[in-house]
């Protein structure tokens, strides 16, 4: 089964209202023409409605960066699934690793949030991936694991397909190291055997991105591994050019 390549990138904590409103209007034109691509942006909060008002018949979906894993209650500073998809926000990345580390996400609140995101019509994008310190300890299959095992555990066989995974090691991110594609390839082979596990049907059907200091230069490669489906990209998304340049590496 051949799936639809997927490029997203992540903004993190980058642009007002004003300045992504220029980088949206400089990308949708880039990207007008990948046909056979799904492309994404991951905006701040902020701007979440300004940026679906501006992708509104495009093919750029706009996803959230985070979310509280109840509906609503006293959680000062949250937001909800149902308050990004009354927006029409597509999607949301959960569990990134700069959520993990310095939030102290956890894999029990992010069982709870991949579940919310569909509930709420949602797309969940579940980011997995390893630290340095694991890979060198060969811990990398076991950490992945426990990551996808735990986080999808609420996901029943027949919905897992659906639900978007990055694999993004962390010493790639934001660093400029590259894993290599074989390390990649490798990395989300094994992601997709564990959805396999529970599920063969789900396990063709999902599609799992690499992310980690992807630019145009190393996108093609990257995505020509056959479990690659596409990239999560930080950075190199907050340029438009550049941006366009991973997306038509994945046209297929
Ligand atoms: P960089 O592409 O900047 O390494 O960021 C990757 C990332 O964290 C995307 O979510």
């Amino acid at each position: 089964m051949s799936r639809v390549p997927l490029i997203a990138g992540n903004w993190k904590m980058h642009k007002t209202i004003a300045e992504a409103e220029a980088l949206i209007q400089a990308l949708l034109p880039r990207v007008s023409a990948a046909d056979g691509v799904d492309v994404a942006i991951c905006p701040p909060f902020t701007t979440l409605q300004a940026m679906v008002d501006s992708a509104r018949g495009s093919r750029v979906a706009v996803w959230a960066q985070n979310m509280h894993q109840a509906q609503e209650g006293a959680f000062t500073g949250e937001v909800s699934a149902p308050m990004l998809s009354e927006l029409d926000v597509a999607g949301v990345l959960l569990g990134h690793s700069e959520r993990r580390e310095l939030f102290g996400e956890t894999d029990r609140a992010l069982a709870q949030k991949v579940p919310a995101a569909f509930a709420a019509g949602l797309l969940p994008v579940l980011c997995v991936g390893e630290t340095e310190d694991e890979r060198e300890r060969g811990d990398t299959e076991r950490k992945l694991r426990h990551q996808v095992q735990e986080d999808l555990a609420r996901i029943d066989p027949g919905q897992l397909g659906d639900v978007v995974i990055a694999y993004e090691p962390i010493w790639a991110i934001g660093t400029g190291q590259t894993a290599t594609v074989e390390q990649a390839q490798e990395a989300i082979a094994f992601v997709r055997a564990l959805v396999a596990d529970r599920s063969p049907q789900a396990a063709e059907r999902t599609r799992i991105l690499y992310g980690g200091s992807v630019k145009p230069d190393s996108a093609a490669e990257l995505l020509g591994m056959p479990d690659i489906d596409g990239a999560l990209v930080g950075g190199a998304s907050l340029d438009a050019e550049a941006m366009a340049a991973i997306v038509a590496a994945a046209i297929p």
